[in-house]
């Protein structure tokens, strides 16, 4: 398995994340766990910082809160200074609730209800990012006197490569104001004409998980090309190009990331050069990472049960977590590595399935891994999981979503609690008609 931000093997030859003993922890907080490592995430953050926003570069870094948001994080993205990417009122609760600047967010979403949007105008959200006519229509009711800072999403036909389920950039999407067909060009000359809806820039997402620069750079001179129609139409500039996330990580063998910097060279390069070429005011450019961010950091650990050997098809380890906190196996057919945490430096003997507990056989959470030879009770680590782990968690087959612990420089703090059984009936309501008196043998099963 690589290694990523702070992990090592320790002393006792266990891995150590954030100067902490994962067995140890895991000791201490059970199984299912994520260690998210807060050195990782503060030094991409200061990565993309210097790459965009440093050495007389005029640019933004909106963390994509959906790849994962706990309180703690919106405040470590806060500290470093970074702006944030919310695409749902809960979204921007969080950010609120952790004391995020709201002038420093941007509200995404191809369907806005009235409500999130009304929610986002009254703390004054930096910018809402509109996707369609018809949240052009409500924003305008949601904004009444207030002054409104938007973008407009567009598609500008660039297909990235990557995987179907997280590809945006493409005409046939859901998202965005088509260039192509005319109807972005529309989009602008409604807004422009509104008084309490003021236009700053053109925002555009091509997907996730892409490894190339190409695809940026050709949607940057889409984007450019329309900023230059919108100038000799409206006589107005564009002062800000957002060009949305997507930068890939390294899950498994044959994901070759690049460097942050070597993105925003030929981003700039490409936007500097139209900008001359075409007499426009060079815009602000902002980017979205989500995942980058958030992914390496993260690893999951498990602790192995049973172990189901078939002789010449294959060994099952099932591990106490699945699905219900890494979807992305299933949905995507994403790999993933993983190593025995409390034999970390064993040398990987035999090939084995790594299955989730769920009722599903495509509870599979790594097909074919080699890894030293398994017994129950190993604790299991799967690197790479801080995006879209959490935030996509489940509790299909009524597993309580596990706890996230953030480590750094050898201390350990919980935060986010593991549920209990009591927290999955939380929110349910049993009529008394139906109600009977039971007595469970202990008091709370948590
Ligand atoms: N900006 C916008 C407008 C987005 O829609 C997204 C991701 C991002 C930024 C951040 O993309 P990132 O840098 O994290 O790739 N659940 C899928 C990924 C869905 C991404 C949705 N939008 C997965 O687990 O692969």
């Amino acid at each position: 398995m690589r290694f990523h931000g702070t992990m090592r093997i320790n002393g006792v030859g266990h891995l150590e994340i954030g100067g902490c003993d994962t067995v140890k922890l895991a000791g201490k907080y059970g199984t299912p766990l994520w260690i998210m490592d807060e050195e990782y995430i503060r030094e991409k953050c200061r990565r993309f910082r210097k790459a965009f926003m440093e050495g007389g570069r005029r640019g933004d870094v909106a963390y994509a809160s959906k790849a994962f948001l706990t309180l703690a994080m919106a405040a470590i993205i806060n500290e470093e200074g970074l702006s944030l990417d919310v695409v749902s009122q809960g979204e921007l609760y969080i950010a609120l609730k952790a004391g995020f600047p709201p002038e420093r967010i941007y509200f995404h979403g191809n369907n806005k209800s009235l409500d999130e949007l009304k929610m986002a105008v009254k703390v004054g959200v930096g910018r809402i990012v509109v996707d369609n006519f018809y949240e052009i229509d409500l924003l305008e009711k949601a904004a009444g006197d207030r002054k409104v800072n938007i973008m407009l999403r567009v598609t500008p036909g660039v297909e990235a490569l990557t995987h179907d389920y997280i590809k945006t950039g493409q005409e046939d999407s859901k998202f965005g104001f088509s260039i192509a067909d005319g109807d972005a060009l529309t989009a602008v000359n409604k807004v422009h004409g509104m008084k309490n809806i003021v236009l700053k820039g053109i925002h555009c997402h091509i997907g996730s998980q892409i490894f190339e620069t190409r695809p940026f750079v050709e949607a940057a001179d889409i984007l450019l090309g329309f900023i230059r129609n919108i100038k000799h139409d409206f006589e107005i500039d564009m002062e800000e190009l957002n060009l949305g996330g997507g930068f890939g990580i390294y899950y498994s063998p044959g994901d070759e990331p690049r460097d942050i910097a070597s993105y925003a060279d030929h981003i700039f390069h490409l936007v500097e050069d139209r900008a001359r070429e075409y007499d426009l005011k060079m815009p602000k450019i902002i980017v979205e990472p989500g995942r980058i961010i958030a992914g390496p950091a993260g690893t999951t650990l498990y602790t192995v049960g049973s172990i189901k050997n078939i002789p010449g098809i294959r060994k099952y380890v099932s591990v106490d977590g699945g699905m219900t906190d890494n979807i992305r196996p299933a949905l995507y057919q994403a790999r993933y590595e993983a190593i025995i945490a409390n034999r970390a430096g064993e040398e990987a003997v035999e090939p084995v399935t790594i299955a989730g507990k769920c009722c599903e056989s495509g509870d599979l959470l790594i097909k074919d891994i080699c890894l030293p030879e398994i017994e129950s009770g190993d604790i299991l680590g799967v690197s790479c999981t801080g995006a879209y782990g959490y935030s996509m968690a489940s509790n299909y087959n009524k597993l309580p979503r596990p706890a996230v612990v953030l480590v750094r420089e050898g201390t350990a703090e919980l935060i986010v609690k593991r549920e209990t059984p009591e927290d999955l009936i939380a929110n349910e309501i049993l009529p008394k008609r139906l109600a009977k008196d039971v007595d469970l043998p202990y008091a709370s099963m948590s």
